[in-house]
């Protein structure tokens, strides 16, 4: 079985401050992400062990729970990157730039478009730009917890976190204001990469 690993993050864990705090990038990738992952592996393990051993699983539990923490290693190994230390006046260039105005009519639509959805997130979850393939159109997805069931055909190219785990310490309960200000620290140049290849 291949063992899935967490990611180092590509900066330091103030480097996003004053946007989002050391102590928050050190509990949400040391802690959380670490532990979708062994998670995630302890599945893959029982899994090869149902097939391999004949344990005795709850595959339906089993299956559950390996989608719920792959999918939490998966977005939280694009979130890191699509971040940098942030820049007022943060905005996109590229290939990315073209295709948000040519589909959301311009950046700041497209912005109010994406904050509307990951501040509205029911409990838990994330707001995602993706290209769905299917189509080839740019479309901003909502999305509860970690469960990707939404677009099948379509890549994550921008993913903003808002579990609680993600802003509470620094912003208590004004999930408006994380995401609000997240925008200064979210690295283009990844987005508009993760784009390109797929065109
Ligand atoms: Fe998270």
């Amino acid at each position: 079985m291949k063992k899935l690993e967490l990611p180092k993050l590509p900066y330091s864990y103030d480097a996003l401050e004053p946007v989002i705090s050391e102590e928050i990038m050190r509990l949400h990738h040391d802690k959380h992400h670490q532990g979708y992952v062994n998670k995630a592996n302890a599945a893959l393990e029982k899994l090869e062990k149902f097939r391999r051993e004949g344990l005795d699983i709850d595959v339906r539990a089993t299956l559950r729970d390996l989608s719920f923490n792959l999918n939490g290693h998966i977005l939280h190994s694009i979130f890191w990157p699509n971040m940098e230390p942030p820049t007022e006046d943060n905005t996109p260039g590229g290939v990315v730039a073209d295709k948000i105005d040519e589909f959301f009519g311009g950046f700041e639509s497209f912005k109010k478009e994406f904050s509307m959805a990951s501040k509205s997130v029911e409990g838990v979850g994330w707001g995602l730009l993706v290209w769905d393939s299917s189509n080839e159109q740019l479309l901003v997805v909502q999305v509860e917890k970690h469960n990707l069931a939404h677009i099948s055909n379509s890549s994550v190219l921008l993913a903003l976190d808002v579990w609680e785990h993600a802003y509470y310490l620094q912003y208590k309960n004004e999930r408006g204001k994380y995401v609000d200000n997240w925008w200064k620290v979210v690295n283009w140049d990844d987005v508009d990469k993760r784009l390109s290849k797929l065109l």
